[in-house]
């Protein structure tokens, strides 16, 4: 299992450019099923997920090859295995994504539930409920989610919650569908818009996307279009912690500060100064950041996959913070590894109280999820001495080359295999 190794207290300078969004590319390269005709994408992400993913759509027949650098082509005329096995799904929960279009473009689906996952039960009822209002017969047996429709119907859904991947798949799935769709208590995350906009340019009919409530008329079938995946907003949030945490001056390129004004307003109330371009966003930081407390909540709120990465930085910001989770049941597995480092962290609930101190040792630590091991590197580049952070996989799933990436920002990291 590969390791990553950290030695802290070096200053972050310099610029590196952000890969596109994982939480984009995951449902837009399923909406490759949606359509008989190629679908070009570029600024893909090099990462696990990706490939778990690309594996999965290619075992059900859609044709996958690389087109230059972070290019793909992405053929759904082979269509023809509507199976998604727990084999696959299990490594990765946003396999769910394939439910709605292949009900939508062939009329049935078996997809594995995922199972629940290291931060919480992450239950698929609400894809479910959507899926049955607009007609399909859904039935949940050994472990699988067997979905069949001639042709969906449009219908009104209201989910119990604000889901970002239960959003996605109902609107892949009611761009095929008979008549309008409205999604109501829809997702508004940045990535719900870009898949939206995929579709759109793929012909589909959709308004209201970035808002709560989405409306979808169905169309017959839709065709190939090209799509460049948008920034990461949560790759580039990491980084900004990585630079706030170490005093560092950086600037980073191919990203937008446009989805990230929470995650910048609490960056600039630690004391941060940050400057915006067009495509480029650059942060320097203070000697010592002030505590920060948040609140996770769906977005435009504060996002709740940067909820680690700020728990990390305020473990040795001036003063105490109150760090709220309300969307996941147990996103505080960095907690326990934090506090190996010498963290000041109290649980009551969903509150994490953290007592800032003046210095951080390095120590031996595990990642467990995709974000806490993020908040473990951060937490790793201004501890005293060696951080070794094991089952670094987690790492990989999200963040694209991350040790290069901050090698070429100073800092003193490598992996060992
Ligand atoms: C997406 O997960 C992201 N993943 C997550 O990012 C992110 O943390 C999460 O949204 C919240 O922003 C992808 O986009 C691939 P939800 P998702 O459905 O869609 C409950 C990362 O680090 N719920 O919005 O699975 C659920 O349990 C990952 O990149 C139901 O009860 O999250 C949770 O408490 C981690 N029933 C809440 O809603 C359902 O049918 C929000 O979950 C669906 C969700």
């Amino acid at each position: 299992m590969d390791k990553l190794l950290i030695e802290g207290g070096r200053r972050l300078s310099g610029e590196v450019a952000m890969s596109g969004a994982k939480n984009a590319a995951l449902p837009i390269l399923c909406a490759s099923l949606l359509t008989a005709e190629p679908v070009h994408f570029t600024n893909v992400p090099h990462l696990n997920d990706i490939s778990t993913m690309l594996r999965l759509l290619g075992d059900m027949g859609v044709g996958v090859t690389m087109e230059g650098a972070d290019g793909l082509v992405l053929n759904g005329g082979g269509l023809n295995n509507p199976v998604a096995s727990y084999e696959m799904v299990k490594t990765m929960r946003a396999s769910i994504l394939v439910l709605g279009p292949l009900v939508a473009r062939g009329g049935e689906a078996r997809v594995s539930l995922p199972g629940g996952c290291a931060i919480g039960a992450r239950p698929v009822d609400q894809h479910i409920k959507g899926l049955q209002a607009m007609g399909a017969e859904v039935t949940v047996e050994q472990g699988y989610v067997h979905a069949k429709a001639i042709r969906l119907k449009g219908a009104r859904i209201c989910t119990d919650m604000v889901t970002v991947t239960g959003t996605e798949n109902l609107m892949m799935a009611a761009c095929l569908a008979e008549g309008e769709t409205i999604i109501e208590n829809a997702a508004r995350e940045p990535e719900v818009v870009d898949l939206a906009n995929c579709l759109i340019s793929m012909g589909a009919r959709i308004s209201g996307a970035g808002t709560d409530i989405i409306r979808i008329q169905g169309v017959d079938k839709l065709h190939g279009a090209t799509h460049a995946i948008m920034p990461d907003r949560i790759e580039t949030g990491t980084y900004l912690c990585a630079a706030a945490v170490t005093g560092g001056d950086i600037r980073l390129l191919k990203t937008s500060a446009a989805y990230l004004d929470t995650v910048v307003d609490k960056l600039l109330d630690a004391g941060c100064d940050i400057t915006v371009e067009r495509d480029a966003i650059r942060l320097v930081a203070p000697p010592r950041l002030k505590a920060v407390s948040l609140r996770t909540a769906p977005y435009p709120a504060f996002p709740t996959d940067m909820q680690a990465q700020f728990m990390a930085i305020n473990c040795i910001a001036d003063g105490v913070a109150t760090i709220r989770e309300t969307i996941f049941e147990n996103r505080f597995m960095h907690v326990n590894e934090l506090m190996r480092l010498g963290a000041n962290i109290q649980i009551e609930g969903n509150n994490a109280i953290v007592r800032g101190i003046d210095r951080l040792e390095g120590a031996m630590v595990m990642a467990t999820d995709l974000r806490a091991s993020a908040s473990l590197v951060i937490a790793g580049l201004v501890a005293e001495g060696e951080t070794v952070i094991d089952r670094i996989y987690h790492l990989d799933r999200g963040y694209e080359r991350i040790e290069e990436k901050l090698a070429k920002l100073g800092a003193a990291v490598r992996r060992m295999h």
